[in-house]
């Protein structure tokens, strides 16, 4: 089922998720959601904090055909290199895209649904994508990486948008 995503302004989104106990039923059902959700919106990447869940745990899928998943659960970056700058948009800010430098390269040890270990090496958009759902795991949000005149600039337009009622 489909769940609607928060967006800018929720408190949910700038809090620090709790760490996934249970593997169970619920949490299966809530990863299953939560792709349902990230390909109908559409987008590559999107945190529990996103659908209101503040839990350490978010899911990915860079590929054009949808057919590299991944779901990460209590993840840890454990190493990241060089260093790539692109535009970046985020679900919780419909219709917002600026340049951000991260890393080119990223390994990351997280569980899976099962709650089972595994480390893997992700590259380009790819290491992009999972630095920045690991962000909003930390309640930090893309567009404090952006330059201040351009954040103060969003931050306007997100104010004009809730005037307006469209946010
Ligand atoms: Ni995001």
């Amino acid at each position: 089922m489909k769940r609607e995503i928060v967006k800018y302004g929720a408190k949910v989104l700038t809090e620090k998720a709790a760490p996934v106990t249970a593997f169970d039923e619920e949490l299966n059902q809530l990863v299953a959601d939560m792709f349902e959700t990230m390909y109908d919106a559409p987008g590559v990447g999107l945190a529990a904090p996103q659908v209101g869940v503040s839990r350490r745990l978010f899911i990915m899928d860079c590929s054009k055909e949808k057919n590299r998943q991944f779901v990460f659960i209590n993840p840890e970056i454990l190493s990241t290199e060089g260093t790539q700058t692109g535009d970046e948009g985020c679900l919780s800010f419909p219709g917002i895209y600026f340049d951000v430098e991260r890393a080119a390269r990223v390994i990351v040890r997280a569980q899976n649904a099962r709650g089972e270990w595994f480390e893997s090496d992700f590259l380009d958009l790819e290491a992009r994508c999972v630095l920045h759902e690991y962000d909003h795991l930390e309640g930090d949000l893309f567009i404090e990486k952006a330059s201040r005149l351009r954040r103060e600039l969003v931050k306007r337009k997100i104010q004009r948008l809730k005037r307006e009622g469209k946010w």
